[in-house]
């Protein structure tokens, strides 16, 4: 029988104790034992994005950190990005033509809310920069970069 390790971690706000094999990848966690399967699974390789979470509020790929060392930490997915920030992010994602198949958008929407809580505005050169490790195969980017900057521009215009 494979030996388990529990890890406590609070996951979209609510403190979760789970089981965790070896070096089981976070991203495995996520999905299989705590069904939060808006976290994607691409190329499990650090490369792709789709895996996108916010760790203590920093962008981490849980396909490459091992869910062992997520204890006592802060861990948010998709499912519990429902602050107005984030949804204005989805929103004019949507609204923007920024989805098409739709499986890079988690892992983006996940990059884009951790760059815009660090950074009240940042300019087209930043948003590219921290998109540079969401691939997404279908948009071109260009619709997703005119989303964020429209946020950011929304934002000024409120303070
Ligand atoms: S699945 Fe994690 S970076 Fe691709
Ligand atoms: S919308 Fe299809 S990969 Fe991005």
């Amino acid at each position: 029988m494979t030996e388990t390790h529990p890890v406590t971690a609070t996951v979209n706000g609510r403190e979760e104790t789970f089981e965790v094999e070896g070096l089981e990848s976070l991203m495995d966690v996520l999905r299989d034992k705590l069904h939060l399967s808006g976290t994607k699974e691409g190329c499990r390789e650090g490369e792709c994005g789709a895996c996108t979470v916010l760790l203590d509020g920093k962008p981490v790929n849980s396909c490459g950190y091992i869910a062992r060392a997520a204890e006592g930490r802060e861990i948010e997915t998709i499912e519990g990005l429902n602050d107005a920030l984030s949804m204005r992010i989805k929103t004019a994602i949507v609204e923007a033509g920024g989805i098409q198949c739709g499986y890079c958008t988690p892992g983006i929407v996940v990059m884009l809310s951790g760059l815009l809580r660090r950074h009240a505005a940042p300019d087209e050169r930043l948003i590219r920069q921290a998109l540079s490790g969401n691939i997404c195969r279908c948009t071109g980017y260009a619709q997703i970069v005119d989303a964020v900057l429209g946020v950011v521009q929304g934002k000024a215009a409120a303070e």
